[in-house]
């Protein structure tokens, strides 16, 4: 597995992959790498003959503060992670080289509309930095294939709008949530909760998973549901965000006969603020 910080070596590579026809799936990532970030590693391989992964922790998508400066760096355990898994190469640009112009005159990539709500409006800015490096990536490594979880669901839907407006070639995949056996999503984050906290995280995905029965049970009341979702975590402890019930395609407000939904959340437990999502076909 070969491990490069430029882009010019990234290219180098690349060029010899592509001389032998082979197809480049990306897999986008900021590091501190789990068996979550393991799975779209194993679902891009079956997409593409090569694997690039790039490690990067963006500083354009960190509001002011939020946890840049801490986020966990462990390149040596993430390469010994890739290398088993295994990934052909590992991306792990400097600020500079992502950002050559400097962060203040950087090129910025927006979706509008899209990243309004839940996440984009507790986080302002997140998402213009997510589609702002990812386009970079995309256009230093070309991936013909690019892989992102559905763990952050808005955050694929905002990719994928940015690839199908801007008609970039590359096909966009989704990779499933990859949980702890008690069902927490996996995270980098889950690292900042207490032993108390770590106990009650489970809520989040088992509360996701009730409301998510009572909408398949039939119930379409949506704004009672949501706010049975608000309450229950609200005892259970956690400083609620967002607890949405938005059709599956585009976060819009769904009606009664909407078929494809996602049941979306967002909460604080002391530091860390966890994100989850389900998705239910009714
Ligand atoms: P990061 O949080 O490192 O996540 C990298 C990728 O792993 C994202 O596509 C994310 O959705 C996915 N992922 C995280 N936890 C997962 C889980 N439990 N199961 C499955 N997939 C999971 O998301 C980012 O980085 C950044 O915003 C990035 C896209 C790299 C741009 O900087």
């Amino acid at each position: 597995m070969l491990v490069v910080h430029s882009k010019e070596e990234l290219a180098e590579q690349l060029v010899e992959w592509r001389g032998h026809d082979e197809h480049v799936a990306l897999v986008p990532t900021m590091g501190n790498l789990h068996k979550g970030h393991l799975s779209l590693v194993r679902l891009a391989r079956e997409h593409a003959e090569r694997v690039v992964v790039s490690v990067f922790v963006n500083p354009t998508q960190f509001g002011e503060g939020e946890d840049y400066e801490s986020y966990p760096r462990t390149l040596e355990r993430d390469k010994r992670l890739l290398r088993k898994t295994p990934a052909d190469l590992v991306f792990a640009p400097g600020v500079e080289t992502m950002y050559p112009s400097g962060l203040e005159m950087a090129t910025t990539v927006s979706v509008p509309g899209l990243t309004e709500n839940f996440c984009g409006a507790s986080r302002p800015g997140h998402f213009d930095g997510v589609t702002t490096v990812v386009a970079r990536l995309f256009a230093m490594v070309r991936p013909d294939v690019a892989v992102f979880g559905q763990k952050d669901y808005q955050q694929q839907l905002v990719i994928r709008h940015m690839v199908d407006d801007l008609n970039l070639p590359v096909a966009v995949i989704t990779g499933e949530t990859v949980r702890e056996d008690d069902g927490l999503a996996m995270s980098s984050r889950n690292a900042y909760l207490t032993d108390d906290e770590r106990a009650v995280a489970p809520q989040l995905h088992e509360t996701l998973a009730t409301i998510g029965g009572e909408l398949q049970n039939g119930r379409r009341n949506f704004e009672d549901l949501e706010e049975e979702a608000v309450s229950r975590l609200a005892s259970a402890g956690f400083d609620v965000d967002y607890f949405a019930i938005r059709r599956a395609q585009n976060l819009e407000s769904p009606d009664r006969d909407c078929d494809d939904l996602v049941l979306l959340a967002a909460a604080r437990l002391g530091k860390a603020r966890l994100i989850d999502n389900i998705v239910v076909t009714i």
